[in-house]
């Protein structure tokens, strides 16, 4: 989803339960990550930030438990460390970390026969959402989508089933601002997406997070030329599946009763969805900052995602913390 929901993508890390953590595997694989991260200042404020985040599981009554979702990926993006992101990614690896599974379907609902990506060629502001979290993040923006010849280039992404992505490919640049504790941060990605997919089909795309593949399938619903496209997605990993969906409008574009009409009555006919409960997302040059004036992305990643608190913090307990605290003071 980022591409606009590409927030979706940081789903398969939230767990909406406790994720567990074998020590006797940390201790045997990971054991000088963790030690980088143990004399971290930012890891263990992360833990800190983290362990509060369960107070608020407990009280989220939403079904995909999104408001505590929220909490720890404000915590991982707020304090985000290189050393906490490599414990957590040697920890991932060697599966030394179980997440509880999200359960879910994909839907799979009809593409319209003309769609494929080049209907989300040139750029795009995400005008409302279906995810109340994943999905309405402010200022969801594809700056420029484009072919681009250059195998090399198109070749950084690989598809766990089916190679490198082949040249020419999609060079997929977006953007959104992400919730961090004191407002939001800024963050931009350029992807590589496959060309091949033929119209009126559904689109996989992969990428890969910190060294595991992940994949999503993405499926275009309905577009009216220069005005406004509607795009399904659903992601996964592992047992992680997660849904929603975006109406990207043109920059300058409003729409109109009959647009809102119709673009409902899709959703309905294909999904059984009912439109009035997408959110609004700030959008438009007028009211969200560039990247000129906001900082670059961290560390380099494809995806701005949390690494830490995906599901409730069970890593160190809160005297743990307290300890480490003083002795760090
Ligand atoms: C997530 O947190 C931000 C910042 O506190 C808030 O504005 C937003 O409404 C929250 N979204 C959800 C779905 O809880
Ligand atoms: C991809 O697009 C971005 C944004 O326009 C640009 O900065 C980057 O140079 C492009 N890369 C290639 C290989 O075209
Ligand atoms: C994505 O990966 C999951 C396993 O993680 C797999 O079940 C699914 O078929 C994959 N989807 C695509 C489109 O490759
Ligand atoms: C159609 O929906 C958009 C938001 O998607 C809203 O801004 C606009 O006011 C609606 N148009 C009418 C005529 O209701």
């Amino acid at each position: 989803m980022p591409p606009p929901s590409l927030l979706l993508l940081l789903l398969p890390f939230l767990a909406t339960a406790s994720m567990d953590m074998d020590f006797k595997c940390i201790a045997k694989d990971c054991g000088s990550e963790m030690a980088r991260a143990a004399i971290d200042p930012t890891f263990w404020r992360s833990s800190k930030c983290e362990l509060g985040c369960n107070d608020v599981y407990d009280e989220d009554t939403t079904p995909e438990k999104l408001v505590y979702q929220n909490c720890t990926t404000i915590c991982a993006l707020t304090y985000e460390s290189q050393a906490g992101d490599d414990f957590l990614a040697c920890a991932m690896n060697n599966d030394c970390v179980t997440f509880p599974e999200i359960p879910g379907e994909c839907p799979m609902p009809e593409v319209s026969p003309d769609l494929s990506l080049a209907t989300l060629a040139g750029e795009w502001w995400q005008h409302r959402g279906k995810n109340a979290l994943w999905d309405c993040y402010p200022c969801q923006h594809i700056h420029s989508m484009f072919l681009v010849d250059d195998a090399d280039w198109c070749a950084q992404t690989e598809s766990p089933v089916g190679g490198p992505v082949q040249a020419p490919c999609w060079n997929y640049t977006y953007s959104y601002d992400l919730y961090v504790e004191d407002g939001t941060q800024y963050f931009g990605q350029s992807w590589q997406l496959p060309a091949d997919t033929p119209a009126g089909e559904q689109i996989d795309i992969y990428y890969e997070y910190m060294g595991s593949y992940h994949n999503e399938t993405w499926f275009l619903l309905d577009a009216v030329e220069d005005k406004y496209v509607l795009l399904v997605d659903c992601s996964y990993m592992n047992t992680w599946i997660d849904v929603g969906s975006i109406v990207w409008v043109r920059p300058g574009v409003v729409l109109s009763d009959e647009d809102n009409a119709s673009i409902a009555a899709v959703y309905k006919a294909k999904l059984g969805w009912d439109f009035d409960d997408f959110c609004y997302d700030t959008h438009g040059d007028a009211n969200c900052d560039g990247p000129a004036s906001a900082p670059a992305p961290s560390l380099g990643e494809r995806r701005p995602a949390p690494r830490w608190g995906k599901g409730k913090f069970p890593f160190w307990s809160k005297s743990t913390l307290a300890l480490a605290e003083e002795i760090m003071a």
